[in-house]
């Protein structure tokens, strides 16, 4: 197997379960040492769990990544326990539930709350972690959607701002070497999409794909490993959707 992570250290929020926990996997396959963080403290031990099976390092954190003063000590943490970190995978997210209401639906204290998570968040960890990621020449990826193409939902808005906060870190963060990119994945086979996306909507959605096929995790992390290795080194500030083209065609409530 091609190992392109030996000797790096990448750090993977949202790593209790779901697309996170398939990325730390993907990295500690390829040689990585894992730093797992979540607001969920059992799902980050049966990840660790698991990255162990693959003979790789994991530690793990629990932080509410809406928390800015949790999120600086936990990037004082990770920055004095790891001097170089190559890889920052800002995956954590809220994808489901309240956040995929109407954007004329939501009083501002959870439009607040969903924003800080969704959209600030991933700068406040990379911006605590950036002495780190200098030091390494690191690579951040920001965790977007398809549905940053939904603006009239909440949690379309809060992606589409992520991408926009992809290209303004990318421009600052490019001055230490540091690449930022952002992946859209479409409707991904995960245990929360399935328990919360109706049969109905994934059928709609893969019905405006161009490739009728079915998303499964591993087509997020060989996207998300190639963006973070060295394959990748003049490739910075880009959106990437992985959706079989339903970007194309949209999807509208
Ligand atoms: N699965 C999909 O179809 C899909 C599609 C597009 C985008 N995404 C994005 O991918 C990411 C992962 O999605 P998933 O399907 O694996 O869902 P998931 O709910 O399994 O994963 C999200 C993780 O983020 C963690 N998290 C949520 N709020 C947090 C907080 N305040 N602090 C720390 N951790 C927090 C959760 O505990 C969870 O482990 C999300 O950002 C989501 O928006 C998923």
């Amino acid at each position: 197997m091609h190992k392109r992570f030996v000797g790096k250290v990448a750090v993977v929020t949202g790593s209790a379960g779901g697309l996170g926990r398939a990325l730390a996997l993907g990295y500690a396959k390829e040689g990585a040492s894992l730093a797992l963080v979540d607001i969920n403290a059992a799902g980050l031990a049966e990840t660790k769990a698991l990255v162990a099976a693959e003979g790789a390092e994991a530690s793990t954190y629990v932080a509410d990544l809406g928390d800015e003063k949790r999120i600086e000590a936990l990037g004082a943490e990770l920055c004095a326990k790891h001097p170089k970190i190559d890889v920052l995978y800002n995956n954590a997210g809220m994808a489901y539930g309240g956040v995929t209401r109407m954007i004329d639906a939501v009083g501002l204290e959870d439009w607040l709350r969903y924003l800080t998570v969704n959209s600030l968040s991933p700068l406040l960890v990379s911006k605590t972690l950036r002495p780190s990621l200098a030091a390494a020449k690191g690579v951040i990826i920001n965790q977007s959607s398809m549905a940053s193409n939904m603006p009239s939902t909440v949690y379309g808005v809060t992606k589409a701002m992520l991408n926009s906060m992809t290209f303004g870190m990318a421009n600052i963060f490019g001055a230490d070497g540091i690449r930022v990119n952002a992946i859209e994945p479409g409707i991904m086979e995960t245990e929360a999409s399935a328990n919360a996306l109706p049969e109905e909507t994934k059928q709609r959605v893969q019905g405006m794909q161009l490739l009728k096929l079915h998303g499964v995790p591993d087509d997020i992390v060989n996207l998300g490993l190639f963006l973070s290795s060295s394959d990748a080194r003049f490739i910075t500030c880009e959106v990437v959707s992985c959706d079989a083209g339903n970007r194309l065609r949209g999807w509208r409530h």
